[in-house]
């Protein structure tokens, strides 16, 4: 397994490219193999893990997919199988969009039940009911979800649930109404900006969506989807997280390509920490020549504060003068890496779904672990900042979700390395 070694202490200055958003392109390329009759061309798609394993199953399903620089080519002509087995399923939760689509598309999904998480239960109800209204038979059976529809037909969906809006809900019903007989209306629909993204693509296949961005999606199903040329959108985490790689080493980063509109809540709390942000038409210009101070902050669906951004606003808030508390409120199980800044030094003590945090002057590098693709970035943010050397292994969850880190990472300062096969 890789690890990376990092030396901390060196601010970051320069430019760094954002990619292409890692959880739009997941359900944008299944609608591209399955929904598609023609072949679609994505650009702009991060060359990460979970877009490899995810083209496995999509080849699986019969599909063929080249990707190259960043340009991903999908022909569903040979669309034939409905089934995604448990040795796919398990590697990476969002072979869970398979299901919406195989049903539109050919009326049968064989799909197996995606287990829990290092971040929680992650139960999938929310999908299975909103399939149901559209018409479908649903059966768990042998760890598998078996479905079957004749067409779908138009209905109107509520699809919150305890811990809110459901982003992968929302884009497997969104998927599969797409090619139903009328209209569905999703009400308390997730509007993050992938899934905009994925709306946008879907009328770029052909779909008619109204209300993209908003919690109310109508969607007037049509009988059959083209392929299509799309660019995917910029990636808002990977924005967010390396202002907060700026703000933690001190550094001064333009980050090409960052779209104001869909970071506001991380902007907000990142200044009220004391980071100053300068918008320009490309990007941002992150500088952090003011003196930061404690804040609280809890996660919520968007446009409230990302869960996805909590791990790093922890790592951040870990060296900030001050007492900060941060409440999870979307995911059960997502404080693992508090342990391991804490290995490194922070002062952190979690109480059910929060997290107070006690901001110490510097963090010291230590050998430390991650358990999953945020949990393990600010790891790598906490050693970019801290005196001396850290060591993080099992970063095949970071390679889930950025894209060339350490190259981007060494081009504006940072002394980091990969040690492969460790
Ligand atoms: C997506 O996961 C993202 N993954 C996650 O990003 C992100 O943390 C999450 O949305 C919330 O923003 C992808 O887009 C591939 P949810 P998803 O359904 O769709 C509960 C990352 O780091 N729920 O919006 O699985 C669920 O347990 C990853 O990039 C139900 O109760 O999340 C959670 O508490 C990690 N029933 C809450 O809703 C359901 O049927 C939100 O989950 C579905 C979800």
């Amino acid at each position: 397994m890789d690890k990376f070694i990092i030396t901390g202490g060196a601010p970051l200055q320069g430019v760094i490219d954002i990619s292409g958003s890692k959880n739009a392109t997941l359900p944008i390329i299944v609608a591209a193999a399955i929904l598609g009759q023609t072949q679609s061309i994505i650009t702009n798609v991060p060359n990460l893990a979970d877009v490899r394993t995810l083209q496995v199953v999509l080849r699986h399903l019969g599909s063929t997919t080249n990707f190259q620089n960043g340009i991903l080519t999908i022909d569903p002509i040979d669309l034939s199988s409905y089934e995604a087995p448990y040795d796919l399923v398990r590697r990476m939760r969002a072979s869970i969009y398979v299901l919406g689509p195989l049903l539109a598309r050919i009326g049968r999904a064989k799909v197996s039940f995606p287990g829990g998480c290092a971040i929680g239960p992650r139960p999938i109800d929310l999908h299975l009911e909103g399939l149901e209204a559209l018409g479908a038979d649903v059966e768990i059976e042998g760890g598998y979800i078996n479905a079957q529809s004749n067409r779908l037909r138009g209905t109107e969906i509520y699809l919150r649930g305890v811990f809110g809006p459901s982003v992968g809900a929302t884009a497997n019903v969104m998927m599969a109404a797409t090619l139903a007989k009328g209209t569905t209306t999703i009400q308390a629909a997730a509007c993050e900006p992938h899934i905009a993204d994925l709306a946008y693509f879907l009328n770029r296949m052909g779909a008619n969506i109204e209300g993209i961005g908003t919690t109310e999606l109508k969607i007037h199903g049509v009988a059959s989807l083209n392929g299509a040329h799309y660019s995917v959108v910029s990636d808002d985490i990977e924005a967010s997280t390396f202002m907060v790689a700026a703000a933690m080493t001190r550094g001064d980063l333009f980050l090409r390509g960052a779209v104001e509109d869909h970071v506001h809540a991380a902007a907000k709390k990142l200044r009220e920490i004391g980071v100053t942000l300068l918008w320009q038409d490309d990007g941002v210009r992150v500088t952090t020549n003011q003196p930061f101070g404690s804040t609280d902050i809890r996660t919520d669906a968007y446009p409230g504060f990302p869960t996805d951004m909590q791990a790093q606003i922890m790592g951040l808030l870990s060296i900030t003068p001050g007492i900060s508390v941060i409440t999870e409120t979307i995911h059960q199980d997502r404080f693992m890496h508090v342990a391991e800044l804490n290995r490194m030094g922070a002062n952190i003590r979690v109480d059910g779904n929060s997290a107070m945090i006690h901001g110490v002057e510097r963090l010291s590098g230590a050998p430390v672990m991650a358990s999953d693709l945020r949990a393990g970035v600010v790891l790598v943010l906490a050693g970019l900042a801290a005196e001396g050397e850290t060591t993080v292994s099992r970063i095949y969850h970071i390679d889930r979700g950025y894209e060339y880190l350490e190259d981007k990472l060494s081009a504006v300062g940072a002394e980091i390395r990969r040690i492969e096969n460790d």
